[in-house]
């Protein structure tokens, strides 16, 4: 079937197989790999998109839904001139961790701060709940995420 939704605010089409998921379609259709396929089971966070407002894990979204819906990937998070806000506190803070969950991390870190641009510390771990590191850990995130919270407040 096809659907039309706008993605990163370019009004996109797609030809979609039955119960292909979002996540398939940006990565495999629409040429966004940005967000990561690691565990395809809504657990890790790692395709965190922005749909219609929500935070959602992209691997767990029929794409077959999304006609009509707006759509925000990482490559649609800051610009090639002008980074998100999130993005460079996160890189001041040394923060940058591998390109599965860095993502995902972004995405959900921008969609907290857009809406809310000093949270608290519960707020900012709340918000990041649903994003996994296998590895390196969340102190460097939390860190930057904190300043970032602080600037200004
Ligand atoms: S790949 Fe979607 S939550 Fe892990
Ligand atoms: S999963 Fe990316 S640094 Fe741990």
């Amino acid at each position: 079937m096809i659907v039309s939704f706008n993605v990163n605010g370019e009004d996109r089409v797609a030809n979609v197989a039955g119960a292909e998921s979002l996540l398939q379609v940006l990565r495999e259709e629409l040429e966004l790999p940005g967000s990561k396929n690691a565990c395809e089971q809504g657990e890790c966070g790692s395709c965190s998109v922005i749909l219609d407002g929500a935070l959602v894990t992209a691997c767990l979204v029929m794409a077959a839904d999304c006609e009509g819906s707006e759509v925000t990937t990482i490559e649609g998070i800051g610009s090639d001139r002008e980074l998100h806000a999130v993005q460079e506190a996160l890189i001041d803070h040394g923060a940058v961790q591998c390109g599965f969950c860095t993502p995902g991390f972004v995405v959900a870190a921008a969609h907290l701060f857009d809406d809310n641009p000093h949270p608290g510390t519960d707020e900012i771990k709340e918000a990041l709940s649903g994003n996994i590191c296998r590895c390196t850990g969340y102190g460097a995130i939390l860190r930057g995420l904190t300043a970032l919270a602080e600037e200004g407040s």
